[in-house]
């Protein structure tokens, strides 16, 4: 039988890359893991971030995965290099592919990153940014509620507004023409986010999700003969706290039934 892909993520944001790289290779087995008893990861420090990283990593280990896909960018920001030199399989993270399509975006060369506190922290949009061009000029800030409220299904409306408003404004002084979600839980808000930042800026914005962005990358690693396969992969997701809160979000944020979901919770 062909080996899953294994994706993780502290809690329900990371089903945003899951449902790029379905949508981009229906046939591959996903086994994902949101770490739902210690979200958010956000608001940790590296060094705590990185064990928790590891732990999620082993448990995906056991399912046989041929290949981790970091669904964090705050896991990604500070321990993808420890999670590579662990691992003997490709491991993944969401932050390069989400730089580079950043890149691709802008027109201005200046590129807005909202991010959680720790991805702020660590660096490493910057870092990825000028990898590619060091012309960019990158402007990093937190939005830190905005985790709360995309695990809650608050989208739209009034508080994500005024939480929007505050997050942009540092950005949209700056004229940013770009804003790359540096964080796998904001493409849930992006419809706010856009618009928001739009009144703003008073121009448009391009928004750059970086679940694409890393389905795409997956590309060049997959053998892609094994899509032609009629047969769709199969979804198992393990989670570490609160399996039926997270079913009923996982099945409307992934449009499928809640008793065609295969969730089962763990401990690590
Ligand atoms: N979804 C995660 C990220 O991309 C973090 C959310 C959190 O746990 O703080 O950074």
């Amino acid at each position: 039988m062909a080996k899953p892909i294994g994706i993780f993520d502290s809690g329900l944001g990371g089903l945003t890359v899951a449902r790029a790289i379905r949508g981009a290779f229906p046939a591959e087995s996903l086994v994902y893991l949101g770490d739902t008893a210690r979200v958010p990861y956000g608001t940790r420090s590296a060094g705590t971030v990185v064990k928790y990283a590891i732990g999620c990593a082993e448990r995906l280990l056991s399912f046989d995965i041929k290949l981790l896909v970091v669904a964090c960018n705050t896991a990604s920001g500070v321990a993808l290099g420890e999670l590579q030199a662990r691992l003997d399989i490709p491991v993944v993270g969401v932050i390069q592919p989400g730089a580079r399509a950043g890149v691709k975006a802008t027109r201005s060369g200046r590129i807005g990153i909202l991010a959680t506190a720790g991805t702020v922290a660590s660096g490493a949009y910057e870092r990825a940014i000028h990898s590619v061009n060091d012309a960019m000029s990158v402007f990093a800030r937190p939005a830190p509620l905005f985790v709360p409220l995309a695990e809650e299904g608050w989208v739209t409306g009034d508080v994500p507004r005024l939480a929007a408003q505050r997050y942009l404004q540092p950005l949209a002084d700056v004229d940013v023409d770009t804003i790359v979600l540096g964080c796998t839980h904001y493409p849930l808000l992006s419809e706010t986010i856009h618009e928001v930042a739009a009144e703003l800026l008073g121009h448009d914005v391009a928004i750059v999700d970086s679940a694409e962005a890393t389905a795409t990358t997956l590309t060049e690693m997959l053998d892609t003969s094994s899509n032609v396969s009629a047969q769709p992969g199969s979804l198992q997701i393990l989670v570490t706290d609160l399996p039926a809160q997270f079913g009923s979000a996982a099945s409307r944020f992934l449009g499928k039934p809640l008793q065609g979901l295969d969730i089962r919770a763990i401990d690590l």
